[in-house]
């Protein structure tokens, strides 16, 4: 099988019992325990996997959004695991890895010589995971062509392999999965409006690392428990309570992949030990304010303050932090207080009223933030790693 597609799946098969409760619409009150490899408990969290809990046991089309790194592949291997299908298999492909020749002759199949080098005929994944389920990662970089012929698929079950007259029936759950914005693609005209509204039968949207700070400490704690047991088993790393903190003021473009990379960088560089703020990478560390704007009143949207002087944020021009997708100013605000603070309160040693003078803000605003946006811990323990 090509390198694209990653086979099938095992199945953690559950019992018909469990299967009978997760079929009723009233989730049963252990349902979070369906989802042992998926942490978090942030409410965030815990909305999406309800909502997967109950979808899993339908047949329906599966449409699974979020930012690259926030586990839709994870999600899309829960619903099948939990589905009816589990007996049967899931086949992986991920279309944008894929030149779209290729990429229709793995969904359809072929007869032999139905294009050069085609010196045999060949099943389509549609067909060898008739009964079971494909997973269509990345769906939104789908070629128009193949976009129409998989259409076809969703209406009516059935399609047609390259180089065939003969059309084939398949019964086959379709989940996909993309990080773009596929409501955009289809006002650019590059994703089929009816393609859309056919995958999007039951959306699952997974919130964005940011969104579900609460879920941070399990999920350190958890990478930096597997990063120990593969790098540093005679001498594990422990993580200073300061380093959440400071995780906390970062965006995490690339959410728990990202997060997962960065602990076990962490384990391998400081080799055990304890590890502190300065070990963090400098994305999330430094230069969160690498030149603070002298005029803030006076910057025009070039990035430059009335003195033509340009500055950067975090590293990034005010252009390039402006075209990021779904940028929000409140939140970019939130974050940079956020890193502000947690800058002033490690300078300070924690001492909230010279933090708050550094920050030029009174110390019951500054103690009300803290507490809310859970930046750092208010009384941290006496012997604080
Ligand atoms: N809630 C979670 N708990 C534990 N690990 C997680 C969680 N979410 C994601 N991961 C881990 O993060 C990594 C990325 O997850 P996954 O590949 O499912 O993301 P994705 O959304 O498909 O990313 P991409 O858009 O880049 O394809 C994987 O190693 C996965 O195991
Ligand atoms: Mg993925």
């Amino acid at each position: 099988m090509d390198r694209h597609l990653t086979g099938e799946k095992s199945s953690q098969n559950l019992s018909d019992s469990q299967l009978g409760n997760q079929r009723s619409t009233r989730l049963p009150t252990n349902w979070r325990e369906s989802f042992p490899e998926i942490l978090g408990n942030s409410t965030a969290v815990r909305k999406t996997l309800e909502s997967v809990a109950k979808i899993a046991t339908s047949s329906g089309t599966v449409l699974i959004t979020g930012e690259s790194g926030t586990g839709k592949e994870l999600v899309a291997s829960a619903i099948h695991r939990l589905s009816p299908r589990s007996r049967t298999r899931m086949l992986t492909i991920n279309c944008s890895a894929i030149p779209e020749s290729l990429l229709e002759a793995e969904l359809f199949g072929h007869t032999r010589g139905a294009f050069t080098g085609a010196d045999r005929a060949r099943e389509g994944l549609l067909k060898a995971a008739d009964g079971g389920t494909l997973f269509l990662d990345e769906v939104g970089e789908m070629p128009l062509s193949v976009q129409a012929k998989l259409l076809r698929v969703l209406q009516q079950k059935e399609f047609t392999p390259l180089g065939s007259n003969t059309t084939i029936k398949t019964n086959v759950r379709i989940l996909a999965a993309t990080n773009v914005d596929l409501k955009d693609a289809v006002l650019g005209k590059r994703f089929r409006a009816d393609l859309y509204y056919r995958l999007n039968v039951l959306p699952v949207h997974i919130p964005p690392l940011r969104e579900r700070f609460d879920d941070l400490e399990a999920l350190v704690t958890n990478f930096l428990k597997e990063a120990n047991r593969i790098h540093s088993r005679s001498n594990p790393c422990v993580i200073a309570t300061r380093v959440f903190g400071l995780m906390r003021g970062y965006n995490w473009p690339g959410n728990i992949r990202e997060l997962q990379n960065v602990v076990e960088r962490m384990v391998v560089m400081k080799a055990g030990g304890v590890i502190q703020a300065e070990h963090l990478p400098p994305e999330i560390l430094g230069g969160r304010l690498r030149q603070a704007p002298k005029d803030e009143l006076g910057v025009d949207t070039m990035g430059s303050n009335t003195n033509g002087e340009s500055f950067s944020i975090g590293g990034d021009s005010v252009q390039s932090i402006l075209n990021q997708t779904s940028f929000s100013m409140p939140d970019y605000i939130t974050r940079l207080e956020n890193a502000l603070i947690l800058a002033a309160l490690d300078k300070t040693d924690g001492n909230k009223n010279q933090a708050a003078k550094l920050l030029g803000m009174n110390r019951t605003t500054l103690v009300e933030k803290i507490k809310k946006r859970k930046i750092a811990p208010l009384n941290p323990p006496s012997r604080e790693l």
